[in-house]
């Protein structure tokens, strides 16, 4: 039997990698998801087999109640969650998933400290155990910290006995050499640690200062940074996870925390691209989020008729899809009005995809692909952008910061995002509620242009009015 174990190890490992690949497409995503569920499964249950054969009896009832309870809590949340409550869900996990492995490594460590005759795994010096710990901990607590006030900013805020305590963003420039000196002096703590590895106060200490600097490290980033960050602390539960996986000695622990830090750091690499920023700026040269522009203009808006009128005649239409989509969660009248132009005009239909449009990576195209909208119109910014001159009209659906151009000039929150090119179409129509201003809080000029027409409403509401509009012309 215990001849299985690496086998099934191993197993999960390919599953997961496997997985990883099929995630790469949006069309063999859902199956990459299953594979890294059933790697998962296929971990858990060899752990509890390897568990159980290296104790010589073990207690079943525990793992099952485990099991049970983390299954109903992970069932409710999923079918819970709003598509816009993603982000914020995926910044609880990241945090729960550094905190368990810094709780495990911590456990794992205790014991061998209070018991310093108990076998440590094989190859493994105490001395080593700790400096893994430290490291964990350093990780763990700091995701942890970091993502719980990563997610009260996604939220806009925390409401305790009313909303007294508002999306938290704060950072002096002074601040950055704390979070140098924070760092340093945990990396101090540890390495004092291996001269003394069975005093558990340099423990406390770094748990307590890591706590410290995730707190610090997220406090200043708002506006178009939460992304990243978000990424950044999701490969950070994945490399804690690694290094519990190192004192405990499970190897599958070890590849799928390292899987997770390394893809979320490309994640966080790519976004940080597709916002031309660099990871160190987003960390240490945050622009706040909290200082949103008051829109002082006004503009006449349209009416869903006088749109219809306008489409009618379009060659080429380009829909630009943004957060407002998946607040009014229109995505099948967004699909809708793409096929009633293609059916009755015979119009080109694209949709432009910015990277980071919505509230999480992937955004738009999950949304559009459970509206059925076929993959290969779906394109990415860089591809369709320099097709914007040649479009009769863009679409913008719930889209703002995304298409302001605000972000070519070289300041404010936006400065140097590379943005989806809509306001070189011929005409704009931009599909939202009012002239408010978007996540990072700047007024957008492309509303006031002569040759955007505003549609204020909710995003479902006037799609319907103007499929309706369309059909009835
Ligand atoms: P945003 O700039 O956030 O603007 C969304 C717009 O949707 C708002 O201006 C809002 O205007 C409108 N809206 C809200 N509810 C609506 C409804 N029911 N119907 C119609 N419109 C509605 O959107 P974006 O262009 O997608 O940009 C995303 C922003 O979020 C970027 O700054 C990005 O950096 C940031 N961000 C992205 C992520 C990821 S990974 N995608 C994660 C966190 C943050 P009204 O109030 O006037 O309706």
């Amino acid at each position: 039997m215990e001849a299985w174990i690496p086998l099934g190890y191993l197993l999960s490992a390919a599953l997961f990698i496997f997985g990883l690949k099929k995630l790469g497409h949006p069309r063999t995503a859902p199956r990459g998801n299953q594979y890294g569920a059933m790697g998962m499964l296929v971990a858990v249950i060899t752990t509890v087999v390897d568990m159980q054969l290296a104790s010589g009896g073990m207690h079943w009832e525990l793992i099952v109640a485990g099991l049970v309870v983390g299954s109903i809590i992970g069932l409710i949340m999923a079918f819970k969650v709003e598509m816009t409550g993603m982000p914020e869900l995926v910044a609880l996990f990241n945090g729960f998933g550094g905190a368990a492995s810094a709780l495990v490594a911590l456990s794992e460590t205790w014991k061998y400290i209070e018991d310093p005759d108990l076998p440590l795994p094989t190859g493994l010096e105490l001395e080593v155990v700790v400096i893994a710990a430290g490291l964990s901990a350093l990780v763990g607590w700091m995701t942890l910290t970091g993502s719980l006030l990563a997610m009260f900013k996604l939220k806009g805020g925390v409401e305790i006995f009313g909303k007294w305590f508002g999306t938290p963003t704060w950072g002096p420039s002074w601040l950055n050499p704390i979070k140098v000196l924070l760092a340093i002096s945990v990396l101090a703590l540890i390495v004092m640690s291996i001269n003394d590895p069975t005093n558990t106060d340099y423990l406390w200490a770094i748990i307590g200062i890591s706590c410290v600097l995730g707190i610090v490290l997220v406090l200043p980033i708002g506006g178009a940074d939460m992304p990243v960050v978000v990424s950044l602390l999701n490969s950070l539960s994945g490399i804690a996870a690694a290094f519990t996986g190192f004192i405990i000695s499970n190897p599958v622990l070890i590849v799928a925390g390292s899987l997770v830090g390394a893809s979320g750091l490309i994640l966080t690499f790519i976004m940080c691209k597709a916002m031309n920023r660099t990871l160190p700026d987003v960390l240490f040269k945050s622009f706040g989020g909290t200082t949103k522009e008051t829109v002082t203009r006004t503009k006449v808006g349209s009416d869903p008729d006088e749109v219809a009128m306008m489409v009618d005649g379009a060659q080429k239409v380009i829909i630009v899809p943004g957060y407002g989509m998946a607040v009014s969660q229109c995505q099948h009248q967004v699909k809708e009005f793409g096929d009633l132009l293609k059916e009755k005009y015979d119009t080109d239909v694209k949709y432009a995809i910015h990277p980071v449009a919505g509230r999480m990576p992937g955004h738009m195209n999950v949304l559009l692909a459970e509206a059925n909208v076929p993959y290969e119109q779906l394109i990415e910014m860089d591809e369709i952008n320099p097709e914007f001159p040649e479009c009769d009209v863009a679409v913008i659906i719930g889209a703002n910061d995304t298409c302001n151009p605000a972000a070519r000039t070289g300041e404010g929150p936006l400065a140097g995002m590379p943005i989806i090119d809509a306001d070189q179409a011929r005409t704009v129509v931009i599909v939202k509620r009012s002239l408010s201003v978007g996540y990072a809080g700047v007024d957008n000029d492309l509303f006031y242009m002569d040759k955007t027409m505003m549609l204020f409403g909710d995003g479902k509401a006037m799609m319907t009015g103007l499929n309706n509009a369309i059909k009835e012309n």
